[in-house]
């Protein structure tokens, strides 16, 4: 798992336009501004699926500081964000475990959701898994989040059946799983 450092070492930014806009690999100093990020979108999207006690709930387990350290400093992540000049403003991350990749953590604030800004971050992160093993990636999908099961068939995700991927417990409705199966680019 070492080739991992390698490649965030080599490619600490990805991209830089003249705006300041910038997709790069998050560090710990970030955290505080993910959190924040992550509460606000979270709630956006699932306070009317789940209710907003069950995403504060959630919320604590999956955003504490001390697992997206984890998540920002493993070895086996790649963890993304995007930022302008003033804040981040969008996430993704995946995780190599064992034969597999699993995305999550697809974020964007939904002040900035439907400008292209999610499809670039994913297509970033496709190309991290694309350079490292040209693997097949897996998520899960809350079955109600109509509009991001579209967004990820776009990216040729399909749904494969119900249950979950994610190295985090859930015990919410049975979650979608969608694959993307491995393709040379
Ligand atoms: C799903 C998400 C990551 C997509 O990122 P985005 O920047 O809004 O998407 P883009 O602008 O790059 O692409 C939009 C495409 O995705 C679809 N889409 C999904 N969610 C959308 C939204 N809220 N607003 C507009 N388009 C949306 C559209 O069909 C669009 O397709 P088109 O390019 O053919 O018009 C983002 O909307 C988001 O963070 N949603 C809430 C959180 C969430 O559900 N995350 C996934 C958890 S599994």
């Amino acid at each position: 798992m070492a080739k991992n450092h390698d490649i965030l070492n080599d490619r600490q930014e990805i991209r830089l336009n003249e705006d300041g806009l910038q997709i790069r690999y998050a560090t710990v100093k970030d955290i505080a501004d993910i959190q924040n990020l992550l509460r606000i979108t979270w709630h956006h999207t699932y306070d009317n699926i789940l209710g907003p006690e069950k995403v504060i709930a959630i919320s604590k387990l999956w955003h504490s500081h001390e697992r997206l350290e984890n998540d920002i400093t493993s070895p086996d992540c790649h963890f993304l964000v995007m930022n302008d000049k003033t804040e981040i403003f969008a996430t993704v991350y995946v995780r190599y475990q064992g034969n597999d990749v699993i995305l999550g953590r697809m974020y964007v604030h939904p002040n900035r959701q439907g400008k292209g800004y999610g499809s670039e971050l994913m297509q970033a992160i496709i190309s991290a898994v694309q350079l490292r093993h040209g693997q097949r990636i897996s998520l899960t999908v809350e079955p109600r989040n109509q509009s991001s099961i579209r967004f990820y068939e776009k990216f040729g995700f399909k749904i494969i059946g119900t249950g979950s991927c994610s190295e985090v417990p859930y015990d919410g409705d049975p979650t979608l799983i969608m694959v993307r199966e491995s393709v040379s680019e």
